[in-house]
């Protein structure tokens, strides 16, 4: 079992597999960055999977691989194999943008991919064209019926931000609910690599809803960021990522790998560690000391309170938010 200098049990590992992404949202990636981590600097999926065995090894039971946009990575369903063809039964999943489901949801599932996590911030093109700069409404769309078609466990990711997609919660609330597919709204996290936008509270996105509703609080399920409301009118549940909160650092089970191989114990904390030169060499064992220290250090909450919510520096498509 991994757990951390604070007591924490983590089973939970991120991976991202790429940093680049086809989309630029205004809250992640507004313009192309300066320079992308050279290609020859991204560790191969044969490399990732060294680490990945090790922590399935000393206790991970859930895997989560995530971007930038994580199907622009080659052959993802190859990598996809590799983790489930280890241990069939792990909690394996994916985080997308979902442009580009319609052609890769089938071979996913077929390589033993269960669950998948979609963003979805609007249903009229234009908005969505204005959040992610570029026309893609249409593609996500099919994309998330391509996905419910092959059997994929589907969540949409809603990130409502003020004077643009604020009014559609709603909508979004019932696209979802229509479909049996649960909906988290997420707070707009700031970061210094986002445009100049302004996101919801958590209290303003409930406030919405309750136009509409009666609900009830559930509660967190484990140690998910996501906390449950049910409508008591048709018994539909949807989460809220509210992070704004800082309350659930001190039950948070996951560490994040990114694809030039760092290891970091925090999303908004810019330390890390990189294993890149212990798996390329096959030094496994200099892989798991690297390991137990970032455990070690991993912190007992975020730093981004003592910012003054400006957040972190690290750019979210590298650590895949
Ligand atoms: P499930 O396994 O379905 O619960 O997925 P998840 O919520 O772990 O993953 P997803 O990639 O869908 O992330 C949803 C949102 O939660 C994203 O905006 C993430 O940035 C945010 N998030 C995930 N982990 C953390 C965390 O440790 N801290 C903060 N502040 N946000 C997080
Ligand atoms: N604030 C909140 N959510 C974000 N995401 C990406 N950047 C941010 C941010 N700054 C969300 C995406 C995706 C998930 C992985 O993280 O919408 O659904
Ligand atoms: Fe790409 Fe996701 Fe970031 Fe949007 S939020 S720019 S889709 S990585």
């Amino acid at each position: 079992m991994l757990i951390d200098g604070h007591g924490r049990t983590v089973n939970y590992l991120r991976v991202s597999v790429t940093e680049r992404c086809n989309f630029r949202c205004q809250y992640c990636m507004p313009e192309k960055p300066f320079s992308w981590v050279p290609q020859e600097n991204l560790l191969s999926f044969e490399d990732l999977f060294k680490f990945i065995k090790l922590a399935i090894d000393e206790g991970v039971t859930k895997i989560r691989l995530t971007g930038g946009e994580p199907l622009l990575r080659q052959d993802l369903d190859r990598f996809v194999a590799m983790i489930h063809d280890y241990k069939p039964d792990i909690d394996l999943a994916l985080t997308t943008n979902g442009y580009l489901l319609p052609e890769t949801a089938e071979r996913l599932a077929n390589a033993g991919l269960k669950r998948i996590n979609i963003s979805l911030d609007s249903l009229k093109p234009a908005v969505s064209a204005q959040i992610a700069q570029k026309n893609v409404l249409g593609k996500v769309l099919e994309g998330i019926e391509k996905a419910r078609a092959v059997g994929l466990e589907i969540k949409i990711n809603m990130v409502p931000l003020k004077g643009i997609n604020d009014g559609e919660i709603l909508d979004l609330l019932e696209y979802a609910r229509e479909r049996g597919i649960r909906i988290r709204f997420i707070e707009y996290m700031e970061n210094s690599h986002a445009g100049e936008i302004q996101g919801l509270l958590g209290k303003e996105i409930l406030e919405e809803i309750k136009k509409r509703y009666t609900i009830r609080k559930l509660g967190r399920s484990g140690a998910s960021p996501s906390f449950n409301y049910e409508i008591e009118e048709n018994g539909y549940i949807f989460g809220l990522i509210d992070p704004h909160k800082h309350d659930f650092c001190e039950s948070c089970n996951r560490i994040r790998l990114t694809a030039e191989g760092h290891l970091i114990p925090c999303l908004y904390f810019d330390e890390a560690q990189s294993i890149a030169e212990a798996v390329r060499g096959g030094d496994i064992d200099a892989a798991a000391e690297i390991l137990a220290q970032v455990l070690r250090d991993k912190p007992k909450e975020n730093r981004w309170s003592e910012t003054d919510n400006e957040g972190s520096n690290r750019a979210f498509y590298e650590t895949g938010g």
